[in-house]
C-alpha cells in the first residue's frame, strides 16, 4: 500500500527545495587518477539534442594527444564553446582511464556538489512505516490511542527538504501530533528551532494531540512490551515558552461554522469540533 504525500509551497520565499546528501550518494564519487581536488564522478558530455537542434553547440573537441579533433557525428555537445574552453582549462574532462574513450567526459567534484534534488518515491525502509508509526505512538501512551498515525520519520523528511532551521511548520490536520514530534525531532537532530502550529477540531486535541506534544517534551519512556522511548526532553526549554494552552474559537459553535485558524502566535489550536464538516486529508 502506499501513502501519497503532497508537498507544496505557499509562497514564492521558499525558493530551493532540496535534499541533503546522503552517504549513499556521496560514496559513487572516486579518486581512480588522484586529482588533488579529491573525489570526483563523471557526466556525458553528449546532449540529448541533435546538432540540427542545438548549431551552437556543435564544435570540435581537441583530445590531448591526438592528431585529429573529435566530433559526435549526430548530436551536439552539452555546453557552449566558452563553457568547454573553461573546462578545458581546468582540466574538467575525462578521457577514460586510458585516454581512448570516444567522447570526453566531464569530471564532477564531490568537493562541488550541492544538496539533492528530491526524489518523488520514498521507501518505508527510509521514512518509516504505518507499523513504526503505530509503535511510536504506543510507546509514548502505553498503548494504541489513534487509528494510522503517520510515522514521524516521513514527516521529518517532509521538514527536511526545507532549508530554513526555523521554519513555522503548519499542520492543519493534526491527529496524533505526529508532526509536532517530528519538528521537535527535527530541532534535536540539527540544532534547529522551528516551531509548530496544529489545528485538530475532534474531543481529543488536548487529550491526545496536545497530549503527545507534551510528553515529548518531557520526555517519555515506556516499560511495556514495546521498546524504545524517548529518555530525555525534546523541548530546548521546558514549559516551551511557544506552547500553548490549546486554543479554542468562541466562533465555531454555530453549526455553520468552518475551522479557522485562530492564532499565529501560539503553538497549538483547537477549534471545537461542533458543525464543523470533517474532511479527510490527501
Ligand atoms: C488522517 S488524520 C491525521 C493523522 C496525522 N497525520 C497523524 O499522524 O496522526 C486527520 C485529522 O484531521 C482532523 N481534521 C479533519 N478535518 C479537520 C478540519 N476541518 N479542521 C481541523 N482538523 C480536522 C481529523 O479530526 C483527524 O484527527
Amino acid at each position: 500500500m502506499k501513502d501519497h504525500v503532497l508537498v507544496y509551497r505557499a509562497s514564492t520565499d521558499l525558493r530551493q527545495v532540496k535534499e541533503p546528501r546522503t552517504v549513499s550518494a556521496d560514496s559513487g564519487y572516486t579518486n581512480p587518477d588522484d586529482d588533488p581536488r579529491g573525489p570526483w564522478m563523471t557526466s556525458s558530455y553528449v546532449n540529448p539534442a541533435t546538432k540540427d537542434r542545438r548549431p551552437n553547440l556543435v564544435y570540435s573537441i581537441d583530445r590531448p594527444g591526438a592528431d585529429e579533433a573529435v566530433e559526435h557525428p549526430t548530436h551536439a555537445w552539452k555546453y557552449s564553446p566558452a563553457e568547454h574552453a573553461r573546462h578545458v582549462a581546468e582540466h574538467r574532462l575525462w578521457w577514460g582511464t586510458d585516454g581512448n574513450a570516444d567522447y570526453p567526459r566531464l569530471k564532477l567534484y564531490l568537493s562541488e556538489a550541492q544538496d539533492m534534488v528530491p526524489v518523488d518515491v520514498w521507501d518505508w525502509s527510509e521514512v518509516g512505516s504505518s507499523d513504526d508509526g503505530g509503535n511510536e505512538v504506543k510507546r509514548i501512551f502505553g498503548h494504541a490511542v489513534f487509528d494510522n498515525p503517520k510515522p514521524t520519520g516521513l514527516v521529518r523528511k517532509a521538514i527536511s527538504l526545507i532549508e530554513n532551521p526555523d521554519a513555522i511548520v503548519l499542520d492543519s490536520f493534526a491527529g496524533s501530533g505526529t508532526t509536532a514530534h517530528a519538528v521537535l525531532e527535527a530541532n534535536k537532530l540539527d540544532g534547529g528551532q522551528r516551531r509548530f502550529i496544529l489545528v485538530e477540531m475532534e474531543d481529543y486535541a488536548d487529550r491526545l494531540t496536545a497530549e503527545r506534544v507534551r510528553r515529548v517534551c518531557e520526555g517519555y519512556g515506556f516499560a511495556g512490551k514495546q521498546s524504545g522511548g524517548n529518555s530525555g526532553p525534546s523541548c530546548s526549554t521546558w514549559p516551551p515558552t511557544a506552547l500553548r494552552t490549546p486554543l479554542r474559537d468562541a466562533r465555531l459553535t454555530s453549526t455553520s461554522a468552518k475551522p479557522t485558524m485562530v492564532s499565529t502566535s501560539g503553538s497549538f489550536t483547537s477549534p471545537t469540533s461542533t458543525g464543523s464538516s470533517r474532511r479527510t486529508p490527501p
